[in-house]
């Protein structure tokens, strides 16, 4: 019989639902939340209450679009953490409910874990390459910076965590100095492509092993900017292609020794990357050139799984299935897992 996962995603500011079906995509829905934007980063309060106002629609829609009844659905797999916890607690509870009335199993999803395996989902109708073990994937999100080594589809090892800021938050701080609405990545990786990146150098860290800081560099941006901007007060409009491709490059440049570092000292050469930094077109490109330089099999995902979603809830929730890994109707959300 076929295994129907039904995913919600509600960490941070995405209210997301999708469908999986064997492992295959048949629905994933996002609602995105444009009551931050003019704040600067997400305000948990709103968060929460957006969540609570999308929910019902995004999971109705998720299962219409799938073609499915409610009674075909399997288990329901759903965010237990990291996260904002008021965000959690509208997806949790919502799980709970759907699961109780159902008599189905529930399904708790690290969300961390989910972002590496979004490199499993498969797609109806599309030939899906998938990465085989031992599989090392740089994970890039909004907070958090990490190297992760895949065993099996639930077994991982973390080789690399940022001892800081994540580099998405180096993307998103560095972008408000330069006046960009929070997410500031996307608009960074916009600007970048016309600039020039070796225009300004900004110092890289030197942290031991496989970890990641990038707080000195946003404070070596923004004392950089204060500088410039003190000689000239248009200093940023007028240089805003050239800063962006340089910011970006340093950050990608930190990423990608790293990642070529831990592939190097674990011999594997199953390389891919996740999280929603893993959008940026700097970042693809260069692992890209590293991995016909190094002879790796890369995985990228597909921009649609690269950000938050629900779809990579599910395939963890799937794979969570196979293995009989529940959870009772006592389980709270965790803002750090
Ligand atoms: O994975 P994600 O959607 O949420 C978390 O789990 O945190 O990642 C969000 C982060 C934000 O910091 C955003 O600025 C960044 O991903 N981001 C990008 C790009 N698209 C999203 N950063 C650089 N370039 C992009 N194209
Ligand atoms: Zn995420």
């Amino acid at each position: 019989m076929a295994v129907t996962i039904l995913a919600i995603e509600s960490s941070c500011d995405d209210t997301s639902a999708a469908v999986i079906r064997d492992g295959y995509v048949l629905s994933n829905l996002i609602a995105g939340q444009e009551v931050h934007r003019s704040f600067g980063g997400v305000v948990p309060e709103l968060a929460s209450r957006a969540h609570q106002a999308n929910i019902v629609p995004v999971i109705d829609q998720a299962i219409t679009r799938a073609g499915i009844k409610k009674e075909e659905i399997s288990a329901v797999a759903f965010t237990r953490g990291p996260g904002l916890l008021g965000s959690l607690l509208v997806g949790t509870s919502f799980a709970k409910g759907f699961a109780l009335s159902l008599d189905i199993p529930l399904i708790e999803v690290n969300h961390l874990q989910a972002h590496v395996l979004s490199h499993f989902i498969l797609t109806p109708g599309k030939e899906s390459r998938i990465p085989s073990f031992p599989f090392l994937c740089l994970l890039v999100s909004g907070g958090h910076t990490r190297i992760i080594l895949l065993k099996t589809h639930l077994e991982m090892d973390v080789l690399g965590n940022t001892i800081d800021d994540a580099a998405g938050e180096a993307f998103d701080k560095c972008g408000k100095l330069m006046g960009f609405t929070y997410p500031a990545g996307p608009a960074i990786d916009e600007f970048a492509a016309t600039g020039n990146r070796k225009a300004y150098h900004f110092p890289k860290p030197s942290v031991r092993g496989l970890d990641f800081s990038f707080s000195g560099l946003k404070t070596s941006f923004l004392y950089f900017l204060r500088d410039m901007i003190k000689e000239d007060g248009d200093f940023i409009e007028k240089n805003k292609a050239d800063l962006c491709a340089s910011l970006q490059y340093t950050i990608v440049n930190i990423l990608t020794s790293k990642l070529i570092k831990a592939s190097v000292d674990t011999g594997i050469k199953q390389i891919g990357i996740a999280g929603g930094v893993s959008a940026n077109s700097g970042l693809r490109n260069a692992v890209e050139a590293e991995a016909v330089k190094r002879n790796w099999e890369l995985f990228i995902p597909d921009i649609a799984y690269t950000t938050d979603n629900a779809a990579m809830i599910g395939i963890t929730g799937y794979y969570k299935y196979l293995k009989g890994e529940f959870s009772g109707q006592d389980t709270a959300p965790l803002a750090r897992m």
